[in-house]
C-alpha cells in the first residue's frame, strides 16, 4: 500500500515526460507549458488508488490516470476561455499567453492524446472503461453549459447548483475512483460506493473551490481571486446571499451583477461576509463529506486499505489551493 503523498510522487515521475511531437511547436508548446504548471494531480491519483484498494497498481491502472489527467487538463485550457480567467497554478492561462485560438485547439489536441494512453488499456478492460470515460465526458460538457447558462438567469435554486457542480466536477472524481477499482477487479457494489465517495467528496471540492475563489489568498490560490464574482457565477456564496439579504443588498446585488462597477468584487465580498456565507459554506461542505465518508465505509475492504482515500479526503476539504 502507498500513502496519498507517495501516489502523488509516484505518478509524477511517470507523468513528467513529453506527451506530444516536437512539431509544429505552435501547437505543442501551449500544451507542455500548461502541463508543467504541475497542479495537484489528484484525480489520476485517485485512479491508482482505486486500483489498489484491490490489487498492486497495475499497468492498466497508469495508462487510465494518464488519460484523466490529461483530460483534466485539457477541460480546464477550455474552461479558462469560457471563465475570461488570466491565471491558473500562478502562471498565465493558455489562452491569456497563446491566444483563444491556439487554447482551442491544444485542449483538443490533448483530448485525442488521453484516449491514445486509454487505447493502451487490456482490450479485457477496454469497453467498460471507456463507456464510463465517455459517459462522464459528456457530463463534465453538461456542466459547463450549465455553468455558463446560470451566469444569464438572475437566480438559481440550490438543488440545481449542486446538480451543475456535480456535472462539471464531481463525476470525474467519482469515475476516477471508479475506473480505478474496476481495473482492479472490484465487485459491482464496491465500484458503486467508491464512485458514491467520489461523487460527494467532489461536491466538497468544488464548493471548497467556490469559497477559495471568493475567500482565498491570492499567494496560494493560483487563480484570480474574485474571478467568479466578475463572471456572475452563481455560486452557492451568491445564492445563499441572495436568500438571506436584506432589501437593500439584494438591490446593491442585482446592481453589482448588472452594472459591472470597477469595485463589484469588493463590494460583493462585503455583501458575501454580512451574510455569513462562509459559515454556511462549512457546513454545507460537511454535510457532503459526512455522506462520502458513509459510502468509504461500506466499501468491503478492511479499514487500513482504505487510509490513503482519508488521507486524501482530508487534504481536499482542507485545500488552500
Ligand atoms: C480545478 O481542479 C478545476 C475544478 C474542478 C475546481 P484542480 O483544483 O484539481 O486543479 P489542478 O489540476 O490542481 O490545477
Ligand atoms: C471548472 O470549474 C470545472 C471544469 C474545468 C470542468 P471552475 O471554473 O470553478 O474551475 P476553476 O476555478 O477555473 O479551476
Ligand atoms: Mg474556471
Ligand atoms: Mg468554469
Ligand atoms: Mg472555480
Amino acid at each position: 500500500m502507498h500513502s496519498f503523498q507517495e501516489l502523488v510522487k509516484d505518478f509524477a515521475n511517470k507523468f513528467n515526460t513529453s506527451h506530444f511531437p516536437a512539431a509544429p511547436t505552435t501547437l505543442y508548446e501551449p500544451g507542455n507549458y500548461f502541463l508543467t504548471l504541475g497542479g495537484k494531480r489528484i484525480r489520476p491519483v485517485m485512479c491508482l488508488m482505486g486500483n489498489e484498494l484491490f490489487d498492486t497498481i497495475t499497468s492498466d491502472a497508469y495508462n487510465v490516470a494518464t488519460a484523466i489527467e490529461l483530460f483534466h487538463n485539457f477541460t480546464l485550457i477550455h474552461d479558462d476561455i469560457m471563465d475570461a480567467a488570466p491565471l491558473r497554478r500562478g502562471m498565465e492561462t493558455v489562452h491569456k499567453k497563446f491566444g483563444d485560438n491556439t487554447a482551442i485547439l491544444s485542449g483538443d489536441v490533448m483530448l485525442i492524446k488521453c484516449y491514445d494512453y486509454i487505447n493502451k488499456i487490456n482490450t479485457e478492460h477496454l469497453h467498460k472503461v471507456l463507456y464510463l470515460f465517455n459517459k462522464t465526458a459528456r457530463e463534465v460538457c453538461e456542466g459547463q453549459q450549465l455553468d455558463m447558462d446560470f451566469e444569464k438567469q438572475e437566480t438559481v435554486l440550490l438543488d440545481d447548483y449542486i446538480n451543475m457542480i456535480a456535472l462539471k466536477t464531481s463525476v470525474l472524481i467519482a469515475a476516477s475512483l471508479a475506473i480505478g477499482a474496476a481495473l482492479g477487479g472490484a465487485s459491482e457494489g464496491n465500484c458503486k460506493h467508491l464512485y458514491e465517495f467520489g461523487k460527494n467528496l467532489g461536491i466538497a471540492f468544488q464548493i471548497q473551490d467556490d469559497y477559495l475563489d471568493a475567500f482565498g489568498n491570492p499567494e496560494k490560490f493560483g487563480k484570480d481571486v474574485g474571478g467568479d464574482i466578475r463572471q456572475n457565477k452563481k455560486t452557492f456564496l451568491l445564492l445563499h446571499a441572495l436568500e438571506v439579504a436584506t432589501e437593500e443588498q439584494k438591490k446593491k446585488m442585482h446592481y453589482l451583477m448588472q452594472e459591472n462597477p470597477v469595485d463589484k468584487v469588493q463590494q460583493m465580498l462585503q455583501i458575501f461576509k454580512a451574510c455569513n456565507v462562509d459559515s454556511w459554506a462549512n457546513e454545507l461542505k460537511d454535510k457532503y463529506v459526512q455522506t462520502a465518508y458513509k459510502h468509504l465505509e461500506d466499501i468491503a475492504v478492511t479499514s487500513t486499505r482504505k487510509k490513503p482515500l482519508m488521507e486524501l479526503a482530508e487534504f481536499l476539504i482542507e485545500r488552500e489551493h
